[in-house]
C-alpha cells in the first residue's frame, strides 16, 4: 500500500477525486508508486537497491545500447511514461475548453507548486517552457539594448544560449558579445576572475553561463560567481542554463542569487 503522506501520491489522489485520471490511471500510479518507495527506503542513510531501480526503467536487455548518458535525452521511469500516455488519453476523452481551464489548470499549478518548492522560489517565478532551448531564448529574446552594451558569454555554453546570443547579435549589431574561456584555470577563484575581469560596470547587460558544462563537466561556482558580478554592478542580469544541473544537483535559487535559471526535465530530473 502507497503511504498516503507523500505528496506525489497527494497530488494523483487528488487529480483522481478531480475526475482528471480514470480510477485506472490511479490505481496503475499506486502499483508503480509503490515499486518506487520499495526500491528506495529511508534508514539512517538512504539505501538504494539499484536493481530494483534499473527494473523501473523500460531499457531493452537486447538492444545494442547501453544507456549511461543522462545529459542530453534520459528516459523517465516507466511508471511517469505510463502516466503520461494515459493522461493524454484520458484529455483525448474530453478536451472541452471547461476541463482545460479549471482541471487540467490544476495539473499545472501543482507541477508548479511542487517544482518552485523544490528550487525554493514562488510560483510566480517559475515558466514552464517547451526545453531549456526555449528557455534560454525567452531570456535573450526578451531582454532590450542600447548600443555598446555588452553580453558576457563562456565559451562552453551550449548552442542555445551561445549560438542564440549570435542571432541576437546579427539582428541588434550595437551588441558585444564578449565570450570568457576557462583554459588554464583551476581554482573557483580563477574561474570568477576570468568573468568578473571582463564585467563593465554600465555596459555589461547579461552574464550567461552553463552551471554545468555539457562539454567539459566543469562546474562552475554559481552562487559565487552571481554574488561576484553582482557586486560589480547589481544591474547585470545574470542567465544560468541549468540543463546540466536540474536534477542531478540540490538547488536553491534564491540562494544561489540568479536573476533567471533554465532547465530541462527531460534530462537528469527523469521527467516528460
Ligand atoms: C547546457 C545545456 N543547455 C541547453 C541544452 C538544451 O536542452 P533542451 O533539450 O532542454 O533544449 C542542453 C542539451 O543538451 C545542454 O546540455
Amino acid at each position: 500500500m502507497v503511504p498516503s503522506q507523500f505528496v506525489t501520491y497527494k497530488v494523483a489522489k487528488k487529480l483522481f477525486d478531480l475526475n482528471v485520471i480514470s480510477r485506472a490511471t490511479f490505481l496503475s500510479f499506486v502499483k508503480e508508486f509503490a515499486k518506487v518507495m520499495k526500491g528506495l527506503r529511508k534508514e539512517a542513510t538512504i539505501t538504494v537497491d539499484w536493481d530494483a531501480v534499473r527494473d523501473m526503467f523500460d531499457f531493452d536487455d537486447y538492444a545494442d545500447v547501453v544507456p549511461i548518458n543522462a545529459a542530453n535525452l534520459c528516459p523517465s521511469f516507466h511508471a511517469v511514461q505510463e502516466y503520461v500516455n494515459q493522461m493524454g488519453i484520458d484529455m483525448n476523452k474530453d478536451v472541452s475548453i471547461q476541463k482545460r481551464t479549471s482541471v487540467f489548470a490544476t495539473i499545472i499549478d501543482d507541477a508548479r507548486a511542487l517544482i518552485a518548492q523544490q528550487l525554493n522560489i514562488s510560483t510566480a517565478e517559475l515558466a514552464f517552457m517547451r526545453n531549456a532551448t526555449e528557455a534560454n531564448n525567452i531570456i535573450n529574446n526578451g531582454l532590450d539594448f542600447n548600443a555598446g552594451e555588452e553580453v558576457v558569454i563562456w565559451s562552453e555554453n551550449h548552442g542555445t544560449n551561445n549560438r542564440a546570443w549570435a542571432i541576437r547579435q546579427q539582428r541588434n549589431p550595437n551588441i558585444n558579445i564578449i565570450t570568457v574561456g576557462l583554459t588554464g584555470a583551476t581554482t573557483d577563484q580563477e574561474v570568477i576572475n576570468r568573468f568578473v575581469a571582463r564585467v563593465k560596470p554600465g555596459v555589461t547587460r547579461v552574464v550567461t553561463f552553463s552551471e554545468i558544462s555539457n562539454e567539459s563537466g566543469l562546474r562552475i561556482p554559481s552562487k559565487d560567481l552571481c554574488s561576484a558580478v553582482h557586486a560589480v554592478d547589481p544591474n547585470v542580469h545574470v542567465h544560468v542554463d541549468g540543463a546540466q544541473g536540474w536534477g542531478v544537483l540540490e538547488h536553491d535559487l534564491q540562494d544561489m542569487g540568479c536573476d533567471s535559471y533554465a532547465a530541462s526535465a527531460h534530462k537528469w530530473f527523469l521527467g516528460p
